[in-house]
């Protein structure tokens, strides 16, 4: 009989142990990576921002807003600003988005063709359906600082 409860004991002490371990194991694994990594990090976020000023400066419904604008500064700054936003380690060290778009009189038209080329770069680097949702998420809310007009 007691050999028995020695034996039951023994096996709910092998079970805790089993549960403790299983329990330290889930609270120790590395976190789900954020956006940025998902994404590609800063290099990708370049490309991205790269290719979407590349289409949106040269396409005639939405190049005005670009003329004399320093390009590589532009590509660099959008580059950074969409590392913060996405959960990177970068410093944005560029205006807020009203102060930016401020005298630019931007139109709601010029904004979804802005967010239209953002998508088709995004699809032309591969970028996952639920990143792709994602990033588009934390831009929309910005169209009531960009369009002025
Ligand atoms: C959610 C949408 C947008 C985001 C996140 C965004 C982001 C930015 C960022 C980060 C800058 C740099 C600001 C700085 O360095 O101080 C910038 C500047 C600029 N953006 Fe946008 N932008 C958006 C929409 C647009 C649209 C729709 C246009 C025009 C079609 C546009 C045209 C410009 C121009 C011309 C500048 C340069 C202004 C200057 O240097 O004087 N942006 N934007």
């Amino acid at each position: 009989m007691s050999e028995k409860v020695g034996a039951e004991m023994k096996s709910i002490v092998i079970l805790l142990g089993l549960l403790m371990t299983i329990v330290a194991c889930q609270t120790t694994s590395t976190p789900e990576p954020n956006l940025y990594q998902r994404i590609g990090g800063q290099k990708m976020l370049h490309t991205i921002s790269s290719q979407t000023l590349d289409s949106v400066s040269t396409d005639p419904a939405t190049k005005r807003s670009f003329e004399g604008v320093k390009m590589a500064t532009l590509k660099q700054s959008l580059a950074d600003f969409l590392c913060k936003e996405t959960g990177g380690d970068c410093v944005y060290e560029g205006e807020t988005m009203k102060n930016s778009h401020a005298e630019l009189a931007i139109t709601t038209a010029e904004f979804e063709l802005m967010v239209q080329a953002l998508r088709d770069t995004l699809d032309a680097n591969n970028i996952g359906t639920r990143e792709k949702n994602e990033l588009l998420k934390i831009l929309a809310p910005m169209k009531r600082d960009v369009v002025t007009k």
